[in-house]
């Protein structure tokens, strides 16, 4: 059976022109990602981009965000993290999609099944939340939904055992599975970001992954006390997604990774126990 392909990209954090954040340089580093994108995966359907833009949510850094998003040879949808500003967001997409109460909150429907991305920022805080308001919308694209339906928000509704992360996971998580939990049946996913890592498991009978950021990862610290984060510079990832009615595959792709290939099949004629003890191998 073949794939629908798509890709999840999350954490870009953009910052005005070629500012360095954490000594990396965000914008090059997304420019790298869609190049690659383009280049390695150009038959993706879209690329969903699950928050945190931009670091500071200014105009500089959306138009600097824009010039390299736009780059994408492929249709793009753009979420709200807790570093992004909804008002200088609109400055530059101002056709993205809103729900009635003007969260960026949007239905699409695809290839394979119906999308939704939800918006679980809250303004003056990195926490996440999701309001009755919101509660509300997601209700009604839930009770018109048929299988399958995947979900994309910024922030986990659950811990993941970083605790400094698992304090500004979003708030709402309780109420947020009682409308979730009468469609079980039909969501098949969840993608999120916030955390800057590769993570996967299963929430209350839903399978998630998470995504690597681009700029500066999330240490992978389950002792550190829920007053600190630790940063560290893991390499940069993006998600290609294949879908089928069977499946979700997340593969995650170190897209700056250099490291050559090899045939792991000895040569024509060779031992294949001597030649993967000698290693001396075959470069594509
Ligand atoms: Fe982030």
């Amino acid at each position: 059976m073949s794939f629908s392909k798509f890709i999840h990209l999350t954490d870009c954090h953009v910052v005005g022109g070629d500012a360095i954040l954490y000594g990396m340089n965000p914008r090059a580093r997304l420019e790298q990602a869609v190049a690659s994108i383009n280049d390695e995966h150009g038959d993706a359907e879209f690329v969903v981009v699950s928050g945190d833009l931009t670091h500071w949510g200014d105009e500089d850094a959306y138009l600097a965000f824009s010039e390299q998003i736009n780059r994408l040879s492929m249709p793009y949808m753009l979420m709200m993290g807790n570093h992004d500003n909804t008002e200088a967001f609109a400055h530059f997409f101002p056709d993205s999609s809103r729900d009635h109460a003007g969260f960026i909150q949007s239905v699409h429907e695809t290839t394979f099944g119906r999308f939704l991305f939800l918006d679980t920022s809250v303004t003056g805080t990195h926490a996440g939340g999701y309001c009755q308001q919101r509660l509300d919308w997601l209700e009604e694209q839930l009770e018109t939904s048929h299988d399958p339906v995947l979900i994309f928000m910024h922030h986990p509704p659950f811990p993941v055992g970083i605790k400094g992360m698992d304090g500004i996971m979003m708030q709402d998580s309780e109420a947020f599975h009682k409308v979730l939990a009468p469609y079980k049946e039909i969501i098949r996913h969840l993608f999120f970001g916030h955390i800057h890592r590769p993570i996967f498991g299963n929430w209350r009978d839903i399978s998630f992954s998470c995504m690597r950021g681009l700029n500066h990862q999330v240490a992978l610290d389950l002792n550190a006390p829920d007053t600190i984060v630790h940063g560290n510079f893991e390499p940069p990832a993006y998600g290609i997604v294949l879908v089928n009615d069977d499946q979700i595959v997340v593969h995650m792709h170190e897209f700056l990774n250099t490291s050559p290939r090899f045939t792991l099949a000895p040569p024509e004629g060779q031992n294949a126990r001597e030649y993967a003890l000698g290693f001396a191998p075959v470069l594509l």
